[in-house]
């Protein structure tokens, strides 16, 4: 038999779970019951898109991932980015309390704190995040993070044809790096020291780098188009979560001003102080080093990036 709306959504139990902590008989006013639906409208959609970064993890952490998979790791980020969007203006609804009327409840909250959304640290630690506030963040069952698979397919990034653990990719690897090198300090000799130090690494993040300045500088091939927009995916996403963590900010300074948070942090210091971090600090950093495409190195093994019939 089919069920009905409520049973398929399990509306009544759900509907039922705005009280505040279970059995305390204190009366929930308007204004908090406000403030416990935004909260537990948030906590639902950190729940998608756990599952979603999940998948997309899931999808990168294979020793060889396939081109047609791409698609697909993309489109579980496009959700996630567009539920940041979302929820980057919801704040605008938590600031119809008026500050003065979340005094009338904030005490009754404790240390209670958002601090404690283990969901949150769930995000975080899916993404990546190794350390908050000076603090090395755990791990949650020792899985990979979207970071670390992302760092290891990039480090297998055919370099100007070379396939990664070939006999002969080390030297072709870095024979790139020098040709980029020697182009990039023709057109900005005063910055190129930057450049040179962003390949100046030990050999798996030299070849990591090296595929990513690749991806990057030669997008418009057919085999490299997926992988640059995985790249841009990825930068969207942190972006769209950096801008989530600033509004936050934003609408807890004009609710609280400069006062400490219920979970003990200095406020709203700490919240700017976690829009600063990022994750993916590569993808970031890479764009301070790129140069225009007519200066790129000559492109080898052009074919390897083709379209390829059966
Ligand atoms: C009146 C509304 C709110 C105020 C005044 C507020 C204030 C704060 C403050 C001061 C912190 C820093 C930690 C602390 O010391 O407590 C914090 C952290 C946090 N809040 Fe809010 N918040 C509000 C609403 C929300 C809502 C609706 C959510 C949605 C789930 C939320 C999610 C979080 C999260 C996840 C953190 C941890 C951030 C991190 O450590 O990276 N907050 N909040």
């Amino acid at each position: 038999m089919s069920p009905t709306y409520s049973e398929y959504l399990r509306l009544e139990e759900l509907l039922k779970l705005q009280t505040g902590v279970e059995g305390e008989t204190r009366e929930i006013s308007n204004d908090e019951l406000h403030f416990i639906l935004v909260h537990q409208n948030f906590e639902l959609w950190f729940k998608l898109v756990i599952n979603e970064l999940t998948c997309t993890r899931d999808i990168l952490s294979s020793d060889y991932v396939e081109e047609t998979k791409l698609p697909q790791a993309v489109h579980h980020m496009d959700r996630v980015i567009e539920i940041f969007k979302l929820m980057s203006q919801q704040w605008r609804v938590m600031e119809t309390l008026e500050p003065q009327d979340f005094l009338n409840f904030r005490d009754d909250l404790g240390t209670a704190s958002g601090f404690e959304s283990f969901q949150m640290r769930e995000m975080e630690s899916l993404m990546g995040t190794k350390w908050i506030d000076g603090k090395l963040m755990g791990k949650k069952e020792n899985k990979k993070s979207l970071y670390d698979v992302t760092c290891d397919w990039l480090e297998r990034t055919p370099v100007q044809g070379s396939v990664y653990n070939s006999k002969d990719d080390e030297t072709q690897v870095n024979r790139f790096i020098e040709e980029y090198l020697e182009a990039h300090k023709k057109l900005y000799p005063d910055t190129n020291k930057e450049a040179v130090q962003f390949f100046d690494e030990e050999q798996s993040l030299r070849r990591r780098r090296a595929g990513l300045v690749f991806i990057e500088s030669y997008r418009e091939l057919p085999l490299l188009a997926w992988p640059r927009k995985l790249i841009s995916t990825l930068i969207e996403l942190e972006q769209s979560m950096i801008l989530w963590r600033t509004s936050h900010a934003r609408m807890v300074e004009r609710m609280i001003g400069r006062r400490i948070g219920t979970g003990g942090s200095s406020g709203v210091d700490y919240l700017d102080m976690t829009a600063k971090y990022r994750v993916f600090i590569d993808l970031w950093a890479v764009r301070s080093i790129l140069i225009k495409k007519e200066a790129l190195p000559v492109l080898k093994n052009k074919d390897f990036y083709e379209f390829r019939g059966e």
